[in-house]
């Protein structure tokens, strides 16, 4: 008896399924809007050819002519450095890359002059006591060595924007050392060391210091500022592309979410662990979740 009703069951299935595919299959005109066609290969990437991991190989295969290298706490200096580094675009032979100190060996800096119309700007805060900030003080350690060759950065044209807070005993003393120091190595001032007072108006001291620092770019190399702005933007479909180079959402610093660096902010978030997660009600239709995260790497002060 129930081997007759699976059988049965069995039947009326059979039958129903065919019933839908053939509702389905009928010929309708509409239907290649919802087939899904295998795409066409697309053309393959031209690859872009970094000729060895430093900083200056990597512009000569960028194309970018002017570094920018930012001292930044709490992203103020590192924000100005992305603007700057935007507005490149808009004259003629500029690009340039923004990068953080503490990514690059310096040796190398004494190098970019294999560039053409190469500029080296420096935008650093300071901080305690006339001090650098974290990412500046191994560069700055660098700087002080009373070793280095007087002619180290030899004709290298040079810009350079304080940021401080004239509240301090030691107004933007990084800003004015870097100025200095790059000097004594023969490096080549382009425009007046810019400063700015966050106690007053930082964005604007800034946006002063870079109208005349692009001022001085158009006469120093004696370029113009782009008819078209250079905003008009052009895209191409790569199929093929480094997965590490995908931008995940980061705020300030790519692949901030995978490489963690404190300071930790709304902009760089630190990564917690949840140690502990359980739900405290048992049953019932209330809910109530002790969550428990692991800090003690974060570095964040009470
Ligand atoms: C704890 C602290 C210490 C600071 N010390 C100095 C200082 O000694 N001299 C100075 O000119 N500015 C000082 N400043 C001001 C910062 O340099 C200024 O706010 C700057 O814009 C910060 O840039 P950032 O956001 O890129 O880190 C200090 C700020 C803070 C919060």
């Amino acid at each position: 008896m129930i081997e007759n009703v699976n059988l049965y069951c069995a039947a009326i299935s059979l039958l129903v399924a065919a019933a839908v595919w053939k509702i389905y299959s009928k010929d309708n005109p509409n239907d290649n809007k919802f087939k899904i066609k295998p795409m066409a290969p697309m053309a393959k990437k031209e690859t872009e050819e970094v000729g060895g991991d430093d900083i200056i190989s990597k512009m000569k295969a960028k194309g970018r002519n002017i570094l920018v290298l930012y001292g930044s706490q709490t992203g103020t200096a590192e924000d100005f450095s992305a603007g700057l580094a935007r507005e490149a675009h808009r004259y003629e032979k500029m690009k340039a890359m923004v990068v953080d100190p503490e990514e690059i060996e310096y040796e190398d800096l004494g190098r970019l002059s294999e560039i053409p119309n190469s500029v080296l700007v420096f935008l650093v805060a300071t901080y305690g006591e006339g001090d650098p900030t974290d990412n500046t003080q191994t560069i700055y350690d660098w700087l002080q060595d009373e070793e280095h060759d007087e002619s180290l950065f030899e004709g290298q044209k040079f810009a350079v924007f304080g940021l401080g807070n004239k509240t301090y005993e030691f107004y933007n003393a990084m800003g004015i050392y870097f100025d200095k120091r790059l000097v004594e190595l023969g490096g080549e001032r382009i425009v007046d060391l810019g400063l700015g007072d966050d106690d007053a108006n930082i964005e604007e001291d800034f946006n002063a210091w870079k109208e005349q620092f692009w001022l001085s770019v158009c006469r120093t190399f004696k370029v113009n500022r782009k008819e078209t702005d250079g905003t008009i933007r052009q895209y191409k479909l790569n199929s093929e592309f480094n997965k590490n180079r995908v931008f995940t959402g980061e705020v300030v610093r790519f692949n901030s979410h995978k490489n963690q660096r404190p300071p930790y902010d709304s902009k760089n978030p630190y990564y917690a662990k949840v140690v502990v997660n359980k739900e405290l009600h048992n049953g019932g239709d209330r809910s109530c979740m002790h969550i428990e995260v692991e800090i003690s790497d974060a570095k964040i002060r009470d």
